[in-house]
Order: C-alpha cells, then sequence, then structure tokens
C-alpha cells in the first residue's frame, strides 16, 4: 500500500489526493497531509476524504516514503527547513511547487535526497489531468515509474526538459482558469441572447467537452477543426471575424506570455 504524504493541504494537494483515490492507488486511510491548525478548510476536505491531517511536517515524513511539495512557493524555503533533519534516501519527493528549481530544493536538503519536480493541474480531481515531471539528480529509475504511475492514473503524465517548466505552468497549470473564463462569458453570450443559464451552461461545458474529446482523438491541426464548424459567409465565420476584431487570440497568447514572466518572477525573488 503506498502511504502518500501531503506537505500542504490545499486545493491542489486535495485534487491529486482526491484522484489518487478514485483511482484505487491507495486507501484514505494511508494518505497524511499536513497544515496550518486554522486552516479549516483544508482540515474539512482531506478529512472527508477519510484522510489524517496532522499539523507537523516531520511528522509526515516519518509516516510517509512518497512526499508530495504541495505549499505555496513563498512557504517551500520554510518547509523545506522543517524536513531537513528527518528526509533520508527512504524518501521521494515530489515537488509540485510553481516556480522553485529542482536545484534549489536539492540545494535546501541533504545530498543525495531523491526529487522528482511536477506540474499537475486542478482537473486531476476527475482524473482528466495534463501532469509533466522533471528528474533530480539523485531520482532512480523506479522513481520515474512511480511518478508515471501515479500522475498516470489521473490523467496524462509525460517527462519534459526542467527549462519547459515556466511556460508549461503558464499553459496547463493554470490553464483550467482561462477555460472556465471563456467558458463563462459564453453562457453569459447565451443568457444575453434569452437562454436560462442552467442550459447555458450544460450546453457551454458539453461543447467544451466535446470540442477536446474531439482534438484529442483525431490527428489534425486545431485551425483545420475550426474550419470544419465554419460554412462560408456563415454565422461561425461571423461570430469567428469578431473573435478576431476582439483580439482573443492575441488575448490568449499574451495571457500564457505574462504568465510565464510571473513564474520567472517567483524564482528571481529568491
Ligand atoms: N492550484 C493549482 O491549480 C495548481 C496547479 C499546479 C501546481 N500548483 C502548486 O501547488 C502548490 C499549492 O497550491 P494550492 O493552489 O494548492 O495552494 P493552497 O490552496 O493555498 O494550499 C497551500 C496549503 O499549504 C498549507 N501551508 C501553509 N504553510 C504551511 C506549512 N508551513 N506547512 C505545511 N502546510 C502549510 C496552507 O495552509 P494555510 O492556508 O493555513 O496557509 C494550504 O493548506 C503551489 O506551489 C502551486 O504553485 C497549484
Amino acid at each position: 500500500m503506498l502511504r502518500l504524504g501531503f506537505l500542504g493541504a490545499g486545493k491542489m494537494a486535495h485534487a491529486l489526493a482526491n484522484g489518487f483515490l478514485a483511482a484505487g492507488l491507495t486507501k484514505a486511510d494511508a494518505i497524511i497531509a499536513s497544515c496550518d491548525p486554522s486552516d479549516n478548510s483544508s482540515i474539512e476536505s482531506f478529512q472527508k476524504l477519510g484522510a489524517n491531517v496532522l499539523f507537523c511536517n516531520s511528522s509526515v515524513m516519518k509516516q510517509c516514503n512518497v512526499i508530495f511539495l504541495a505549499v505555496k512557493p513563498v512557504v517551500v524555503p520554510l518547509v523545506l527547513s522543517d524536513i531537513k533533519p528527518v528526509i533520508s534516501e527512504k524518501h521521494l519527493l515530489l515537488s509540485i511547487a510553481m516556480g522553485i528549481s529542482i536545484e534549489e530544493i536539492e540545494m535546501s536538503l541533504p545530498k543525495d535526497v531523491r526529487v522528482i519536480r511536477v506540474m499537475p493541474n486542478t482537473p486531476a480531481t476527475v482524473r482528466c489531468a495534463a501532469s509533466v515531471f522533471s528528474c533530480g539528480s539523485a531520482a532512480r529509475p523506479e522513481d520515474i515509474n512511480l511518478t508515471k504511475k501515479l500522475f498516470g492514473s489521473i490523467g496524462t503524465c509525460e517527462e519534459v526538459p526542467e527549462t519547459y517548466m515556466d511556460p508549461i505552468t503558464a499553459l496547463s497549470g493554470s490553464g483550467p482558469a482561462y477555460v472556465y473564463a471563456i467558458m463563462e462569458a459564453l453562457c453569459t453570450g447565451g443568457v444575453r441572447m434569452g437562454l436560462p443559464r442552467e442550459l447555458a451552461r450544460r450546453l457551454v461545458t458539453q461543447t467544451v467537452l466535446g470540442a477536446a474529446k474531439t482534438a484529442v482523438e483525431s490527428n489534425q491541426h486545431l485551425s483545420q477543426l475550426c474550419d470544419d464548424v465554419t460554412s462560408p459567409a456563415g454565422s461561425t465565420a461571423e461570430a469567428l471575424y469578431w473573435l478576431e476584431q476582439s483580439r482573443l487570440r492575441a488575448a490568449l497568447i499574451g495571457a500564457v506570455e505574462v504568465a510565464t514572466k510571473k513564474c520567472k518572477e517567483v524564482n528571481l525573488k529568491r
């Protein structure tokens, strides 16, 4: 039985724990998370899963071999100093912290600690995450296999060079938020044209799901799939022209750029 420890019991830790349980990879009582005693919503959400919550990072380290570093980047140095005296070769540390390099983690911990940096996203909750990972200097082949097993059980998972991590954080780490913002705006468009909001929500969610499934299952370029919906002089062509005039594509391209820059600022601030 995998004993999974989460340092940080926030939104992403909960999404992962929920996904691993749904995938049957471990049992709830083999999951232990740590957080601040005042963090009632995190405590409640982990307890609802049936997992254990402690208020001490080193206790989590003592009881688990596979450890997720799942706190906000600003808290990472504090947590690394907490675990430094207790981390050993029995541990695999999987860091999901945005903007914190493997080198920075390795430099803060004893030599030869096994580190893998992962960037998942919140659809982990429904086992539809897009995750990538990069290996630290002491990671072993069995650590890579375990990472693929864990994150592959809750969506897609592939190894990438660490230099891709900031743009990936900006693209797929934050990506669900961009998609929800677009979906919400489309719903509002439907309501503005007279549709009940609940009907608009059902139609938009199924449309996004269907479009994503089509894109996954077909090997066609995304612009070809767009063309397939667009008849000459039709209503879709009119709408696409409006989006082009409103600079939707430029806005989304720019969003990935500014989010990447923000990740780099986190690196530089440290
Ligand atoms: N959310 C996403 O979509 C997403 C996607 C990919 C990666 N990530 C990464 O995942 C990490 C966590 O993000 P999140 O969105 O899950 O943040 P979050 O909801 O704020 O969770 C952070 C958790 O860490 C706890 N914490 C704070 N100080 C701690 C300490 N000293 N020891 C142990 N736990 C402590 C927090 O408790 P308090 O609330 O009491 O401070 C909170 O439960 C970040 O580094 C982020 O970059 C997030």
